[in-house]
């Protein structure tokens, strides 16, 4: 099968030295795209800036912002069968950026703010949509109610949440701890473990799904 993978932070700018980023090493989706190339499938890994080195044999399309990544992976969408978005994606980004940098003796800028494209939600709006849909969820509570909302909004097959305040878990970590909600009101917890192995049970049933479907 062909997987497409998001991972990674991205960086919307705000002058040449500056930007706006979210928490994110990429560990994660880099872990399940070694799952994926482990378990013999083909990897599209679009990575924004990590400092991990790309699993051999994936195809590694590097961006750098939201808009950057949305471009991408909708120029990689051809053949893929299941698409997860594992990317720490900017939900906004300076409404312009400043040619040079900002001076300090100019006093505090004031940024304005626009929306980012949601590269998750666009997928699960195409139709025909030809593959499986998983996006992660990275919450600081109301996992499930969370979750539920973001897997109907975004219309995926499949919300994987990870509470990122859990003790020793999520962002730079090399363990987590998922749960899976489903369409059908079920849910899969996968405890803590590895990303690793997490990635390995993942890439497992995400193939399971997409068979079935
Ligand atoms: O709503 P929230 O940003 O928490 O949703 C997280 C999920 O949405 C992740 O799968 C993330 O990769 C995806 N996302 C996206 N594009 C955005 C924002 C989030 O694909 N602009």
């Amino acid at each position: 099968m062909k997987f497409l993978i998001t991972a990674g932070p991205t960086r919307e700018p705000i002058d040449p030295v500056r930007y706006i980023s979210n928490r994110s090493s990429g560990k994660m989706g880099y872990a399940i795209a070694q799952a994926a190339l482990e378990a013999g499938h083909e990897v599209v890994l679009v990575s924004g800036p990590v400092a991990l080195n790309a699993p051999a044999g994936a195809q590694l399309v590097r961006v750098t912002t939201a808009d950057e990544m949305y471009d991408a992976v909708h120029a990689h969408l051809a053949g893929v069968d299941i698409a997860v978005l594992c990317a720490a994606v900017a939900d906004f980004k300076p409404a312009s950026c400043a040619p040079r940098k900002i001076k300090k003796r100019d006093g505090v800028p004031t940024i304005k703010l626009v929306p980012t494209r949601d590269i998750l939600a666009s997928l699960g709006a195409l139709r025909p949509k030809k593959f499986l849909l998983a996006g992660f969820a990275a919450e600081t509570g109301d996992l499930e109610k969370n979750a539920r909302e973001k897997l109907e909004k975004k219309q995926c097959d499949a919300v994987i949440a990870n509470d990122v305040l859990a003790p020793g878990l999520g962002f730079e970590s090399d363990e987590n701890a998922l749960t899976i909600f489903l369409p059908d009101q079920s849910s899969r917890v996968l405890p803590r473990a590895s990303k690793h192995d997490l990635a390995n049970a993942l890439v497992k049933i995400l193939c399971g799904m997409q068979q079935k479907s």
